[in-house]
């Protein structure tokens, strides 16, 4: 019986390091800080980050079994990953439809309250993404969701943009209004009406709010009905791309295109934010790597140049990680996922030189013990932690995860599998960023970032 609770204890405890990352939005009040609403510029901004499975998500599930909870991160990942690939293939993502996927595949979201009197509302966050959107009552159509519907008629911050708005360019007018629509690749849609208003964030602490005006968003009358299928839990999305219209641009000197954030692993209490602007911390002993010129779809791109596995290079070929002219190859690293993915060639000379390591160790191979898809496993002997240091070696720096970052370390079932997956381009995922600050400064472009305790931030 001990031994069962024991082992209960710790795939939970898995279940929590699997997760990782935890986002949600209160604000957290700076000390020092004046209070009140829509604050002058340069004030820096901070936004918790709620994990879609964290304790304060409504997707929080204490049933959950680890091995659903894997699986499911594991699909979102591929979902997400997905989109991507499309994306880039294809130029953006606004074009194309093709099949149906499932489009449920964020991982992280903020809350916010939007106009005047504020209706509290959670959205999405994605990187990859420009336009902040969400729905708006009265609409034609719609999905699902648990925060309440936010009904502009009842906002007295709520205006329209001209259709000569800088934020309108390249959208349609019709009567005066400037109209947005974007198709996913997965066939679902949302389309409406470009905006201004008043956006807050509100502390936890003493019922305190922050609020910033006359921000750009997309005002959705109508949206497929399947664009959040099982979860409900937003009503849109958050965009930290670098285009004028996204949230993080849209802030302007208060963020002076600079956010981070640090990933807190589940199994710890603390809690994640994303800070903006001068709420950004200074950071010791970092590192920092130029963001590569922008993709059409948002992604950060990075140049990876080479691996190494206990220090020792695998000196792959110069072109490995380059960017074809197909959309494939290339590195991004977006926090919208927990599995990170590797080019092809480059995950078989990892795989191959990870095998020679554990060779020296006794290790025995073993198949996926949970079914995830992941590729490379092995059982753990009790108190082995002799695991190598992976490294990521960008231009200027060298960024190395933790060693439980890179691993999924299994301890109720004694085994572990490295948790990157094979695909068509490179993309370092959340999991493998967590317990470092990642500083990105999108007007000089470039990505700060330095080994820290999230759980103290
Ligand atoms: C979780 O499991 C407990 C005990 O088995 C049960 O009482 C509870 O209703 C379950 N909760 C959910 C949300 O399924
Ligand atoms: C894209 O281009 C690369 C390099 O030219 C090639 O190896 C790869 O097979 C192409 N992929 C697709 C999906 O066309």
């Amino acid at each position: 019986m001990a031994q069962m609770i024991h082992g209960f204890i710790t795939l939970f405890a898995l279940s929590l390091l699997v997760v990782a990352l935890t986002m949600s939005p209160t604000f957290a009040e700076q000390p020092g800080k004046s209070e009140g609403e829509g604050e002058g510029e340069g004030e820096g901004l901070t936004l918790e980050l709620i994990h879609r499975y964290s304790i304060r998500s409504p997707l929080y599930s204490p049933n959950l079994t680890t091995v659903e909870m894997i699986k499911q991160l594991v699909e979102i990942s591929d979902r997400r990953y997905f989109e991507i690939a499309m994306s880039l293939a294809h130029g953006s993502r606004l074009m194309g439809v093709r099949p149906i996927v499932a489009h449920d595949k964020w991982l992280y979201m903020v809350k916010l309250g939007i106009g005047n009197p504020p209706t509290f509302t959670r959205l999405h966050l994605d990187t990859g993404s420009n336009i902040m959107w969400t729905q708006c009552a009265p609409c034609r159509s719609y999905f699902p969701q648990l925060p309440p519907l936010y009904w502009p008629a009842k906002s007295r911050t709520y205006r329209t943009l001209p259709c000569d708005h800088r934020l309108c360019a390249g959208y349609p007018c019709i009567n005066n209004k400037c109209h947005y629509e974007m198709k996913f690749f997965d066939g679902t849609y949302t389309k409406g009406i470009i905006a201004a208003e008043r956006f807050t964030f509100a502390s936890n602490l003493g019922g305190r709010s922050e609020a910033v005006d006359g921000v750009g968003f997309g005002c959705s009358k109508e949206s497929s009905s399947d664009m959040y299928p099982r979860t409900q839990a937003v009503s849109g999305i958050l965009g930290l791309g670098s285009d004028v219209r996204s949230f993080l641009m849209q802030l302007g000197d208060r963020a002076k295109g600079r956010f981070s954030y640090c990933l807190v692993p589940l199994e710890h209490t603390g809690q994640s934010y994303l800070r903006f602007g001068t709420d950004v911390e200074r950071i010791k002993h970092a590192q920092t790597t130029p963001i590569l010129p922008k993709h059409e779809l948002e992604v950060y791109s990075l140049e990876l140049k080479d691996l190494s596995v206990d220090g020792r290079l695998l000196r792959l070929p110069p072109d490995t990680f380059k960017v074809n002219r197909n959309g494939t190859g290339g590195c991004i690293i977006d926090s919208g996922l927990s599995v990170t993915f590797m080019i092809g060639e480059a995950f078989d000379a990892l795989v191959h030189s990870l095998e020679e390591y554990f060779q020296n160790y006794d290790l025995r191979k073993i198949e996926d013990p949970r079914d995830t898809g992941l590729e490379l496993c092995y059982k753990k002997p009790r108190g082995f932690s002799s695991y190598p240091t992976v490294g990521f070696h960008l231009r200027g720096a060298v960024f190395r995860p933790k060693a439980k970052s890179v691993f999924l370390i299994d301890e109720a079932l004694g085994t572990f599998c490295l948790f990157v997956r094979k695909g068509e381009f490179t993309l370092l995922a959340a999991v493998l960023q967590q317990n470092f600050r990642m500083v990105f400064d999108v007007r000089k472009r470039k990505l700060t970032f330095a080994e820290e305790n999230c759980a103290r931030d």
